[in-house]
């Protein structure tokens, strides 16, 4: 989508870190903005708002399809769609809860699954628009210690991967964009903010509780701030590119794991290499 001065964007997550930074950045395009989140937008809506542009908020739990769909009708005539709402628990494969896979899959998977069925078929019936899903690097690369939060990224990559080919095969204009970003200062480690009591964490083990506190000096310290990546996905979505990788480091990774694949070799620690 060349143009998107006068065009509306829906953003989900857009109360807080890369969600915020790109209903910011749309903006700054010209577009008009429906944003969505389980905390308040108050704030990010005078942000936008200030730049001269409208603005709509709606408290959307993307977990919920009821609610996905509530707010995809609410928006009315939307272009351009962030199914970005997430959140990020830590833990060995074995020591993830119940509940711990639960409400990172509702969140991070249902939620954009949700995201794609509820707005996908709009964007086709006007044959215009474009869909970006936020992954993460931990959609293509299986860094130790977070089972769960790789297993929702690897998912929305898968999902992403096949919307872009099923709208090729029926012949759509629609675009659709994967945003792969690593560590970027926001919020994620504060993710439990928004957890359900009914999903509830459990005890973490010392080794988690070790792998989250050298997470979070890890988002805090990453290099490139939120509104890099918001500008990175304005650019993407402008030359309607599908991977939107932000952080070229990771690429040794990500070789490195097509290789082992390739060769059948076991894979090696991305955090290793
Ligand atoms: N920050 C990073 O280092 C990083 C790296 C790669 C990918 N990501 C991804 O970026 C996306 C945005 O995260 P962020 O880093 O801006 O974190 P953040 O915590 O600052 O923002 C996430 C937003 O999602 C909202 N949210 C949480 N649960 C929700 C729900 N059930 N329904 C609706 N909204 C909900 C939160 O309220 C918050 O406003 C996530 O999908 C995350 O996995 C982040």
């Amino acid at each position: 989508m060349h143009a998107l001065r006068g065009k509306v964007a829906a953003v989900t997550g857009a109360a807080s870190g890369l969600g915020r930074a790109m209903a910011l950045a749309f903006a700054d395009e010209g577009m008009d903005l429906a944003l969505a989140d389980v905390e308040g937008l108050q704030e990010v809506v005078a942000a936008v708002e200030a730049k001269g542009v409208k603005a709509t908020a709606m408290k959307v739990d993307v977990s919920k399809a009821q609610e996905v769909e509530a707010f995809a009708a609410a928006a009315g005539k939307v272009h351009l769609v962030c199914n970005n709402a997430g959140v990020s628990t830590l833990g060995a494969a074995w020591e993830c809860s119940v509940a711990d896979w639960q409400w990172i899959l509702g969140v991070n998977v249902w939620g954009v699954i949700h995201g794609v069925r509820a707005f996908a078929p709009r964007l086709i019936a006007q044959n215009e628009g474009h869909l970006v899903n936020t992954a993460s690097v931990a959609g293509l690369i299986s860094p130790p210690g977070s089972a769960a939060y790789n297993v929702t990224k690897h998912a929305v990559v898968a999902l992403s991967e096949t919307l872009y080919h099923d709208l090729r095969e029926r012949g759509s204009a629609v675009g659709v964009s994967v945003l792969c970003p690593a560590y970027v200062p926001t919020r994620i480690s504060e993710s439990e903010r928004n957890r359900p009591k009914e999903l509830a964490a459990g005890e973490k083990s010392s080794a988690t509780l070790a792998k989250q506190a050298m997470l979070k000096k890890a988002v805090a310290s990453g290099r490139l701030s939120a509104g890099d990546i918001a500008r990175a996905v304005v650019s993407a979505v402008k030359e309607n590119r599908f991977y939107i990788l932000t952080h070229p480091r990771i690429k040794g990774a990500i070789r490195a794991r097509m290789e082992d694949i390739l060769e059948e070799r076991a894979p090696r620690d991305p955090l290793r290499l």
